[in-house]
């Protein structure tokens, strides 16, 4: 059966890479985009979506614009490494035509009502700090029991990107990303244990570029884009990291990774701030809420990652 999806997203082009990924599966149907800051401002990541939406043929999907910081900050300036690897505008400086749509407000709300509507017939796959998410969970106390997330963020075996400990999308709101799991809603990571062994090269966006089509030409620029920021930022991959494309995979399709159930918690104090690793509290609870993602069949993953971008590439 189709699943409804809403995508929470700090775009950023691997975030473009997952909303594409997400309109070339036919096993979802995605109702909106939920957005974040974090690889860029909020507004600007807003815009990418609804210019990246039309561009991928989709301009009916809502955008709705969430928080802009963290609760525990008064503001939210992008940092360095993230306008290197995702480029000022986030998507590796490619221009892309304005959007005729408008943002509108109310991302938290239409998450909460979205999760009241539709159940365990909606999956949320966020991609960025999960700062709405907290604020959801805050704001309603049934969204908890019946959300079903899929989260790109964390690093359980190991490093973190931006510190020894801890992953970009924890590390901009420790606190919310703890609020989500300590919470009790059903949650699956997807972390660095797994989206650095998936790995896009420019072999693979050549093939996009073969393509011709405006979609197909703006996928393959920006991913040209990031794949060189990789380059320098972690030469000894030989690829670029396919982050947020991976947590839409398992939300289309949870056999492409190896889930370790376990209840997970965030460091919140001191120097490990932001690291992601089991809650010592509930470790012998019968139930466990979240599951990480420790291993991925990476060969099945890249081939459905080329087969639905190159679905919404081609067509538009
Ligand atoms: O650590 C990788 C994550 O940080 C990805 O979601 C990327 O888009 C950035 O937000
Ligand atoms: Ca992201």
């Amino acid at each position: 059966m189709q699943k409804k999806a809403i995508l929470d997203l700090d775009t950023g082009i691997d975030d473009a890479l997952a909303l594409a990924y997400a309109l070339g599966s036919p096993e979802l149907e995605v109702i909106g985009v939920t957005t974040t800051y974090g690889n860029v401002l909020l507004e600007t990541g807003a815009a990418n979506d609804l210019a990246l939406l039309e561009l991928f043929g989709a301009p009916e999907v809502p955008v709705y614009l969430g928080e802009p910081h963290a609760q525990t900050k008064d503001g939210f300036e992008v940092l360095e490494i993230s306008a290197f690897i995702h480029g000022q505008n986030g998507i590796g400086e490619v221009e892309l035509a304005k959007a005729a749509a408008a943002a509108q407000p109310g991302a938290v709300d239409f998450l909460i009502s979205s999760v009241k509507e539709h159940g365990d017939d909606l999956v949320i796959i966020a991609t960025g700090p999960m700062t709405n998410l907290s604020a959801a969970i805050a704001k309603d106390e049934t969204f908890a029991d019946n959300a079903h997330i899929v989260i790109m963020g964390g690093a359980l075996t190991v490093p973190g990107n931006v510190s020894p400990w801890a992953e970009a999308n924890i590390n901009q709101d420790p606190d919310a990303a703890n609020d989500l799991f300590r919470s009790g809603a059903e949650v699956t990571m997807i972390g660095l244990d797994v989206t650095l062994q998936t790995l896009l090269t420019k072999k693979h966006t050549a093939q996009w570029r073969e393509l011709g089509t405006p979609a197909a030409i703006a996928l393959a620029d920006m991913t040209d884009y990031y794949i060189k920021a990789y380059d320098t930022t972690a030469p000894h991959l030989g690829g670029c990291g396919l982050h947020d494309p991976l947590a839409v995979g398992v939300a289309v399709d949870p056999s492409l990774v190896t889930l370790l159930p376990i209840n997970l918690k965030v460091d919140v104090e001191g120097e490990t701030r932001g690291r992601t690793i089991g809650d010592e509290v509930r470790l012998n609870d019968q139930v466990r809420t979240s599951r990480a993602a420790v291993a991925v069949d990476v060969d099945r993953f890249l081939n459905e990652f080329m087969t639905r971008i190159g679905r919404v590439a081609a067509a538009n």
